[in-house]
């Protein structure tokens, strides 16, 4: 039996560099789409060409670049986005994909595109057959999916389909969805439109409740088999479903999701730590999977758990991502691990010797000091 497979669509030179403050030169962008090649991700969503000529450059070099994972360019339905979204990939090594943008949702139909409903069918309609043939794959997103009428969006994904789009994206564009109705909602748009089983479907989840993960896995668990990330979950606002997550997650809970996906955990710290120093967009010290947190332990309990038995504490092997393992020095640690610090760092107190400098230790650690081991030595080395 063929393992079941989760598409990784990774969008941080498209949704990621929208973030505010991230510009990408096309150079940039290549070494991203390199890693982003070695990652393991089988889509990479390079930019969106209309949007300045610089985009362009960036998707036509990323195109010109790499030759696996397949290079896919952001387009409204506009002819001019659509011709300028397939020139950029002309000179593409490997696989092609415009991937075309409508919105379905009444308020972004009234109030920003100013169409009927008929006309985004039609539109939707035209725009795919206008792409369609040009480049090898069509992917169709209902921007503002999740506060659309699901009948609506079946019609629109219908016409889509019809008209020759091989993925069709649901995104939750806004971030509104909870986890168990972004999952009702794939479930009930894959109902009304039985053509979805014939083409990839996609989710995309912005974080702005928190939920982009949980939303992204609902979708997956309600028949998705794309999922559209970013690198550090960066993206529009509070950002994309970070790739680095959702791709752990599946993998850490293979029992639970029973989802294979192409992305090699052992580069996962390279590709954020890449993203961080090309975007300048600091990773929070929290930060599920890649934050410098992640994998530290500082508190004594904790910190004797890990070193009796790593599993105490920690879900995953840090050194299978590329990352490490740290159990920092803090006020809530204990003895245990500042003897381990001492022989790390080529110390051999006898005991009373390390009694006294644990004790001051705690001491200037309590009062809210930054303590290294010099410190806490200077009683002893009087
Ligand atoms: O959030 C969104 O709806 C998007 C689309 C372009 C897929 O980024
Ligand atoms: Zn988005």
């Amino acid at each position: 039996m063929r393992n079941r497979r989760i598409t990784i669509l990774d969008t941080t030179l498209r949704d990621g560099e929208q973030s505010p403050g991230i510009a990408l030169s096309p150079d940039e962008k290549v070494a991203i789409a390199h890693a982003l090649a070695e990652l393991g991700v089988d889509v990479i969503q390079a930019g969106f060409p209309v949007s300045s000529p610089g985009d362009f450059e960036g998707v036509r070099a990323v195109a010109a670049a790499v030759s696996r994972p397949t290079v896919a360019s952001l387009s409204r339905t506009r002819r001019e986005d659509l011709d300028a979204a397939v020139e950029a990939l002309a000179v593409a090594r490997g696989r092609t994909r415009v991937h075309i943008v409508l919105a379905t949702s009444p308020i972004h139909m009234e109030f920003k595109l100013g169409l009927e409903p008929e006309e985004v069918v039609d539109r939707a309609r035209e725009s795919v057959s206008y792409v369609h043939g040009r480049v090898d794959e069509v992917e169709f997103a209902c921007e503002d999916a999740t506060r659309s009428d699901p009948t609506f969006v079946a019609d629109v994904c219908r016409a889509a389909i019809g008209a020759g789009a091989t993925t069709i994206n649901l995104p939750d564009t806004v971030g509104y969805s909870l986890p168990d109705e972004y999952a009702a909602f794939v479930s009930e748009v894959r109902r009304l439109c039985p053509e979805l089983g014939e083409v990839t479907l996609a989710v995309h989840c912005h974080d702005d409740l928190g939920l982009a993960v949980a939303n992204t896995l609902a979708g997956v668990r309600a028949g998705a088999t794309q999922a559209e990330c970013t690198v550090n979950g960066l993206g529009e606002r509070a950002g994309v479903a970070a790739l680095e997550e959702v791709a752990m997650a599946l993998r850490v809970r293979y029992d639970a999701y029973g989802y294979e996906t192409g992305i090699d955990p052992g580069l996962i710290g390279h590709a954020s730590r890449l993203v961080s120093e090309l975007t300048g967009c600091i990773v929070q010290p929290n930060k599920a999977i890649v934050g410098a947190n992640a994998f530290a332990h500082e508190a004594g309990i904790h910190q004797d758990g890990m070193l009796k038995h790593t599993g105490t504490y920690q879900i995953m092997d840090p050194e299978e991502l590329g990352l490490t393992m740290t159990l920092p020095l803090g006020k809530h640690s204990g003895r245990h691990a500042f003897r381990r610090a001492c022989s790390e760092a080529g110390l051999q107190p006898t005991e009373e010797e390390l009694a006294v400098a644990f004790a001051r230790f705690k001491t200037l650690a309590d009062a809210g000091a930054d303590v290294s081991l010099i410190d806490a030595f200077q009683e002893v080395a009087a």
